[in-house]
């Protein structure tokens, strides 16, 4: 429980909400910074990136990555590459798992997908194009820091948390086992990787970049992999509850896909209480680490009652 403060009823969580505001405008500016220019022959394709990209979200793994840096004392602008290019990935994996031949949605983001926008050819090809040009985006930080061995540890975290040990092993077997029962603990296996690995990538990048020792980051990655657990929860959770004005994405798309979920296999209290216990872990955690970041607590605590 957060007490009032003495300053003309703006609440904790209003500030909160404005820190929030704040740090998202600022991580657009980054990751739009980075984008490429629209032209030359093959200007369809950084037309379809920059649609994607540009049409919103919460811009969540990126604000992570620099409140994470900051947390180990982080200031410069080396960050900023990496925080552009965990944005590319996240958005090149939503791209890919909107395609029909996937989840086979519509929207996102509040936008028509991009497969609806530019067509299935352009869209297989705007999400490998964002998948690579993060790379590529990622690789500058070596210009940008005296300590370029650093950089080089961040790429190798990048693409592990991405590939086969990460996000894309868990599209793998999400994929593969549609209109199956899923045993709780192979679902378990699927949070980790398809939506847990990028948050990991996000928060262990921030620490390395930092400096952070490598006990610290692996304390950083055990918090990441709650918050990431606690956050597809969430999706599941507003995957039944919400509405496709407040999420800018179809609603009951994984019960149109005869997905089997967290809350199909728990019930929605039970995956209420999950959340809200796996935030509390990541919270805990936080604790344990040296330094202090209130506005990392409070959007980890954000995340529960996430109606985005
Ligand atoms: C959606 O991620 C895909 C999941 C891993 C659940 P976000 O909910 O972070 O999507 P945006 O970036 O805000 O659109
Ligand atoms: C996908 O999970 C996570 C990704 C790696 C893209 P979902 O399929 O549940 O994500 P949404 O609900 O479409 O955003
Ligand atoms: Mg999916
Ligand atoms: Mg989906
Ligand atoms: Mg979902």
């Amino acid at each position: 429980g957060r007490n009032r403060r003495g300053d003309g009823g703006v609440t904790e969580m209003e500030n909160a909400k404005e820190r929030l505001a704040q740090a998202v405008k600022e991580a657009e500016e980054i990751v739009y910074s980075y984008l490429p220019a629209e032209e030359g022959h093959q200007k369809t394709i950084f037309e379809a990136m920059n649609y994607s990209v540009k049409a919103g979200g919460k811009r969540l793994r990126p604000i992570l990555m620099r409140e994470v840096y900051r947390l180990f004392g982080g200031q410069g602008k080396e960050i900023e590459p990496l925080m552009a290019a965990i944005e590319m990935i996240h958005t090149s994996s939503l791209i890919h798992d909107d395609l029909p031949c996937m989840d086979n949605d519509e929207y996102r983001r509040g936008k028509k997908t991009t497969w609806v926008a530019y067509g299935y050819d352009m869209a297989v090809l705007a999400g490998d194009a964002l998948l690579i040009y993060a790379i590529e985006t990622a690789a500058k930080a070596f210009a940008m820091t005296p300590d370029a061995a650093k950089v080089g540890h961040c790429i190798q975290i990048l693409s592990e948390k991405t590939g086969i040990y990460g996000m894309i092993g868990g599209q793998t077997v999400d994929v593969e086992l549609t209109n199956q029962p899923i045993p709780k603990d192979k679902l378990d296996f699927i949070y980790r990787l398809k939506t847990g690995a990028l948050l990991e990538a996000s928060m262990v990048i921030g620490a390395v970049m930092a400096g952070a020792s490598e006990a610290e980051c692996g304390t950083v990655e055990r918090m990441a992999a709650a918050i990431g657990l606690a956050f597809q929860i969430q999706d599941d959770i507003l995957d039944v509850t919400s509405s496709q004005e407040v999420l800018g994405k179809p609603v009951l798309s994984d019960e149109k896909n005869n997905k089997t979920t967290y809350v199909t296999l728990e019930g929605i209290e039970k995956s209420k209480h999950d959340v809200k216990q796996l935030s509390e872990t990541a919270v805990d955690i936080l604790y344990s680490l040296p330094g202090k970041n209130e506005f990392l607590e409070e959007l980890i605590e954000m995340l529960v009652s996430r109606e985005k």
